[in-house]
């Protein structure tokens, strides 16, 4: 089953974490995952998704504007409705507004049709309620954490449509 991961990254913060995301769903038996950035991606492969997660770092407490234009204008031939949606960031501090970045990008999604989804609290600790939010300054201390965070999307994607990839 083909997932995406796609991100914009200015000083690779943000792509370091996709990558980690990336390697948690290819924990998952039957997830075929890939990474990449809003500026070069694959149409065919998002369309052929059946699980899109977005990251993107904070600006002034919000998404970027690449994020936010890709959201309303892109994303909207890239089939989106029906999947399942997840969304992560990475800020400069931890009350930089990485939550409502998160927000913003999963207001997007149901907006347009698809299922946002993070695991929340099914899986126990590490409790990831809304999606991960990694510190750009200490960023290999999380990891771990994106790496489930990927992993229980891609379950719950497998879990869903198991024998019915797009
Ligand atoms: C224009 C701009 C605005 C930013 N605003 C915030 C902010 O409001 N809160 C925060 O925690 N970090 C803020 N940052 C820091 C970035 O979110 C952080 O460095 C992020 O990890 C960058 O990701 P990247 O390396 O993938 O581009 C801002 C950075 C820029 C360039």
């Amino acid at each position: 089953m083909k997932m995406t991961v796609l991100y914009h990254s200015q000083t690779g913060h943000t792509k370091e974490m996709a990558e980690a995301v990336v390697r948690g769903m290819a924990l998952v038996e039957g997830a075929r995952p890939k990474a990449f950035s809003l500026e070069d991606y694959d149409e065919n492969w998002v369309r052929e998704s059946r699980c899109v997660v977005m990251g993107t770092p904070i600006y002034m407490a919000s998404v970027s504007g690449k994020v936010k234009a890709w959201l309303e204008g892109p994303a909207l031939k890239c089939a989106l409705a029906g999947k399942l949606g997840g969304a992560f960031a990475t800020a400069d501090y931890v009350h930089g507004g990485g939550e409502l970045g998160i927000r913003t990008i999963l207001d997007h999604m149901m907006t347009m049709g698809m299922l946002a989804y993070s695991g929340g609290s099914a899986y126990g600790k590490p409790i990831i309620h809304l999606g991960p939010v990694a510190v750009s300054g200490q960023l290999s201390s999380y990891q771990e954490t994106f790496q489930l965070y990927g992993k229980r999307m891609a379950l719950k994607a497998m879990e869903l449509w198991k024998n019915q990839p797009l």
